[in-house]
């Protein structure tokens, strides 16, 4: 297990708790939907994470250049590698904000979700980033899966401010479970690598009604 300390300033929530999960990450904040389902921010490696898929943010090609590409590329090895290109060959190029699901190999997600986010710079791009959220939601979905661990998709590479990421990522989440009603997905995770992320994502969950 692997304890980290609560950004700055965090103060836990009544609905905060301390427990350890998803391959023993320490917990940093949590708020429970209206259908049950968890949204939890941890701290870590979306690479050490036991979830049923993990979300990478990639470009139309696959590229796996972006922060969470490289950890998965050198995480994942031969067998991720060969997983990605037959996808690649199977969907062709990956619509804008669009996503698609391979098997994992060599780390403990069972899945990996590639989805084609927006870089800051593009015209609509806050839509087009909640556009991805849901449609890696959707595809979790149609697959009966029942966790998903998302990273702060568009902070990164794709140069987002990282609260505007946050925002936008987790009202995404939480309009999608009210608008489906019912679904497979129990738990969401949001595994966050900076500080600064951390401390974004858990002050905006507080904020995020439920
Ligand atoms: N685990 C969790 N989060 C991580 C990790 C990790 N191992 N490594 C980096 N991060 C964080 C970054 O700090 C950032 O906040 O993940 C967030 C997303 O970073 P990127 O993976 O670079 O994703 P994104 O910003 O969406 O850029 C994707 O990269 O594949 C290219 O061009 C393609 O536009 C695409 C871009």
């Amino acid at each position: 297990g692997k304890a980290v300390k609560p950004a700055k300033g965090f103060k836990p929530s009544a609905d905060a708790v301390a427990a350890t999960s998803a391959g023993g990450f320490t917990i940093l904040s949590e708020k429970k939907l209206f259908l049950g389902q968890k949204m939890t921010v941890i701290q870590g490696d979306l690479v050490k994470i036991s979830a049923d898929a993990i979300v990478h943010p990639t470009s139309s090609n696959f590229y796996m250049g972006g922060e969470v590409g490289q950890a998965l590329e050198k995480a994942g090895g031969k067998e991720f590698k060969k997983e990605l290109d037959d996808l690649s060959k199977a969907n062709g190029s990956l619509d804008t904000a669009g996503a698609a699901i391979c098997p994992g190999h060599n780390f403990p997600a069972k899945f990996v979700i590639h989805c084609n986010g927006p870089t800051w710079n593009t015209n609509d791009a806050m839509q087009l980033l909640d556009k991805t959220v849901k449609n890696c939601l959707m595809l979790a979905e149609e697959e009966n899966l029942s966790s998903i661990a998302f990273p702060s998709i568009g902070s990164g590479r794709a140069g987002f401010p990282k609260q505007t990421a946050a925002q936008i990522i987790l009202r995404s989440i939480s309009n999608y479970f009210v608008t489906c009603m019912t679904s497979s997905l129990k738990q969401v995770y949001f595994v966050l690598f900076d500080s600064e992320s951390v401390a974004v994502y858990t002050s905006e969950l507080g904020k995020l009604d439920s």
